[in-house]
């Protein structure tokens, strides 16, 4: 069976949905199979050979979609080789140990599968699109608004996931 890749992403507002697809953009420049499929629409892992899975923070942990998804297939993910990352305003955040209490979040979120890689890539945040309550929230965590993304780190990232996830270009091992 050939080599396949999904990128299994959740999002609220989209942002970490098209870093999920600039990651299976710079996979398939590898030349591997990928797909790139939100998490609720995924019923099977049958058909993959790696998985990347992706989720944005809010509140200090990364949406709850990533969590399930692992819980329900758990025991494939931990056979197969996994990739994770976060997306969120942690690395914008001044305050010492803002990254390392995100990549926790995410590393609890992927629990009990252990990624060959992780990272957390810096998101997007419209204000226009945040109430009050939440305003007051980001204010107190210091996390600013304005679109963060660093299209070349993730693409960096990507382009190294085939290797350490131990795949040839279009086979198996
Ligand atoms: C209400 C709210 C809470 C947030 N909480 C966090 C957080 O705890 N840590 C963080 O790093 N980013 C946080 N963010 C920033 C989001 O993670 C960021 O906007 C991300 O790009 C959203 O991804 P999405 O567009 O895929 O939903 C928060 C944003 C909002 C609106």
């Amino acid at each position: 069976m050939p080599a396949r890749i999904l990128v299994a992403y959740a999002t609220r507002n989209g942002s970490t949905a098209e870093i999920a697809q600039a990651v299976g953009k710079d996979l398939s420049a590898t030349g591997l199979a990928v797909d790139v499929a939100e998490i609720k629409t995924i019923s099977t892992l049958a058909d993959y050979t790696a998985v990347v899975i992706g989720g944005p923070l809010y509140m200090g942990s990364v949406d709850g979609a990533v969590k399930k998804f692992v819980g329900k297939n758990s025991e494939q993910l931990q056979k197969l080789p996994v990739a994770a990352f976060a997306v969120g305003l942690a690395p914008k955040n001044p305050d010492p140990g803002a990254i390392e209490m995100a990549m926790d979040a995410l590393k609890k979120s992927i629990d009990p599968v252990t990624p060959v890689s992780s990272v957390l890539f810096a998101g997007n945040l419209d204000p226009a699109k945040v109430n009050f309550v939440m305003r007051k929230f980001l204010e107190m965590a210091k996390i600013p608004a304005g679109d963060f993304r660093d299209w070349d780190a993730i693409s960096a990232w990507a382009r190294e996931l085939p290797v350490k996830m131990g795949l040839n270009k279009g086979t198996k091992d």
